[in-house]
């Protein structure tokens, strides 16, 4: 028996003043795309922005549905959406915010378990580590480089054999 550590690496940023040109833009379209948030039921709008290889910026949003489940958050409706759109161009960035109408959001939203695990695959298939912005309606941004520094013992595609 052994115990064993996860220790990870991020970075946060006080505000967004102090993020390069490409983060700042990435994060500002999320901001906006937030604004497009179906959240009759929570009333919590999420805004995502992803950034592909080949600079275009696709957004997503999150939308809810009366069925609950069926809903579906910002992050992959922005990761499906332009994967559905480029299929051959890696993503290499994906920012996200959300503000609610309930709460003020100054803390930085972290994607969901599921909204992770896509990550994972959309990392693999762009071949180098996804960065990851997260900011609440205002206040710090934390950046991840790799989505192994958010989800630890994440499920590979190599077990399905
Ligand atoms: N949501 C997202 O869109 N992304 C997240 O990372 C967390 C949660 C959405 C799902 C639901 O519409 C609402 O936020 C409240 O959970």
């Amino acid at each position: 028996m052994r115990k064993e550590r996860f220790i990870s690496d991020y970075v946060v940023y006080e505000c967004e003043d102090e993020l390069g040109t490409q983060d700042a833009e990435l994060l500002r379209e999320a901001h906006e795309a937030a604004r497009n948030s179906y959240a009759p039921y929570s009333q919590f709008h999420v805004g995502a922005a992803v950034r592909l290889s080949n600079g275009v910026i696709v957004r997503g949003n999150n939308i809810e549905n009366a069925a609950y489940p069926s809903g579906l958050c910002a992050e992959r409706v922005a990761m499906f959406s332009a994967q559905a759109q480029y299929p051959e161009v890696p993503i290499e960035a994906i920012a996200i915010t959300a503000f609610s109408e309930k709460v003020e959001v100054t803390e930085p939203v972290a994607p969901c378990g599921a909204c992770r695990q896509v990550m994972v695959e959309v990392e693999q298939l762009a071949g180098k580590p996804l960065r990851i912005l997260c900011q609440g309606n205002t206040g710090p941004v934390m950046a991840f480089d790799g989505v192994e520094t958010l989800m630890p013992f994440i499920f590979l595609d190599k077990f399905l054999g």
